[in-house]
This record gives structure tokens, sequence and C-alpha cells, in this order.
């Protein structure tokens, strides 16, 4: 399998991801050992912060990585994980966040009191700025009947969403994940790497997981997904 890894902090000291250069190197190996051809890096964007300099300190980080790492490692496509908050959508160029050449932009929602303002700040995304909001790791927001509510409204949508390779390995998350593909959502795999020990890549068992519990079908669709996102392609739901 040809994968993508489409959520991975993998540059050094830029966020709480890999903290050096060996640590990138060490997770990059892994990456390519397991069928990874290409990486979407994507430092946290924290809200307030200034774009530009957040691009200037991810893309220094990322020349970095491939001035001293001389394995053979995916390549490395720059992007970011943005942190949503109540009128980010106000801010000017907001599509130099995006994964780069493309539209798609990896969005964070909030872990708590999640509102209607979040339903307006993905609308002015994609009609004020054109862009198109990918959500990340749906998965690991449905912890209160709330939160769910909220989850279910999502899906009703034609918004993309990022699962985490760690949902697919775990029963009960799957499960949920699961209800992602019954309803036919939108979907594609990021592992979340941190570091090579702790929140590791497992794209690979994900992705073998996935073809075992789900099949064929589901597994091309993903790998279809991510392919056309790179291109800056439309995907749609039928
Ligand atoms: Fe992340």
């Amino acid at each position: 399998m040809d994968l993508i890894d489409f959520h991975a902090h993998i540059l050094p000291g830029v966020d709480d991801g890999a903290k050096d250069l060996e640590e990138t190197r060490k997770l990059l190996v892994s990456q390519k050992m397991q069928g990874v051809s290409r990486v979407v890096a994507t430092p946290h964007y924290l809200k307030h912060t200034s774009i530009s300099e957040f691009v200037k300190q991810r893309d220094a980080a990322l020349e970095l990585v491939k001035n001293e790492i001389h394995d053979d490692v995916p390549q490395i496509i720059p992007g970011a994980e943005v942190e949503l908050y109540y009128g980010f959508t106000r801010k000017r160029h907001l599509e130099r966040l995006c994964i780069q050449n493309t539209n798609y932009i990896l969005i964070e929602l909030p872990f708590e009191f999640w509102n209607e303002w979040i339903y307006e700040e993905l609308y002015q995304l994609s009609v004020k700025h054109k862009l198109r909001p990918i959500i990340a790791h749906l998965d690991r927001y449905i912890t209160t009947v709330r939160n769910l509510k909220f989850v279910n409204k999502l899906l009703e949508k034609d918004v993309l969403i990022q699962v985490n390779a760690g949902a697919l390995l775990r029963f009960t998350s799957r499960s949920i994940v699961k209800e992602f593909w019954k309803r036919d959502a939108l979907t594609i795999l990021g592992s979340d790497c941190h570091d090579s020990i702790g929140r590791k890549c497992e794209l690979l068992k994900a992705y073998t997981v996935l073809k075992k519990k789900f099949g064929e079908d589901v597994l091309q669709k993903i790998l279809e997904n991510g392919e056309k996102i790179l291109k800056n392609q439309d995907i749609f739901r039928y």
C-alpha cells in the first residue's frame, strides 16, 4: 500500500511533537517502513498567533529536516493543525495554513464547549475564504452526549473527517469509527504521531485492521480521497 499520513507532528522543536532532529528522523524512518510515501507535517497552529510567524517557524524546521536528514524518508508536505476559535475566520490569509498547494485545511475543534459558532466558522471558511475544512481526529470528540449531537450534525454535512490511526486499533473507538462509515462520511486517516515511543505512527497497523474489519471498498475510498486532496480535487459523497 502506498500510504499518505495526513496528520503528523514530525517537525522538530515547533510544537509538542518531535523534540529534536533525531526524533524526527526516527518518526520518518518508521513511516517509510510502513509504506508511507508522503507525510503532511501538521504542527499546531494555536489560536491568536501570527500566521506569518507560524509559517516562518514551520518552514525553517522543514528546511532543517531536508538539509540534515539523509535517510530514505517520505516526502514531507507542509500543513498545519489549526485550532478553531470564535472569530478565526475574521483573520486574513488563512490559505497559508492549508496543506501545500491545496485549499484543504486541517481544523482542530475545541474539546469542550461546542456551540453554534463552530458551524458558523466552518461555514465562513468555505464561503468567505473558499477553503475546504478537514476535521482533525473526529473520533476523539465523542466523549459526551452533547458532543455526540454535534458530531452527528457534522456528519450530516459534506465535511471531510480525518480519523486517527489509533482509533482503529481499540475496540471501543473502532465502533465509533464504524458509525462514520455507515453514514458514508468522507474520511481520511492520519497517525497524529508526536514521538517514536508513546504517540507513534501506527498507520500500517490501522490500514490492516481497516481492510480486515471494514473491507476493501472502504480502504480504497480512503486511499482515493487522500490522493484527491493532494491534487486539490473535490471529494463528493456520491
Ligand atoms: Fe494533532
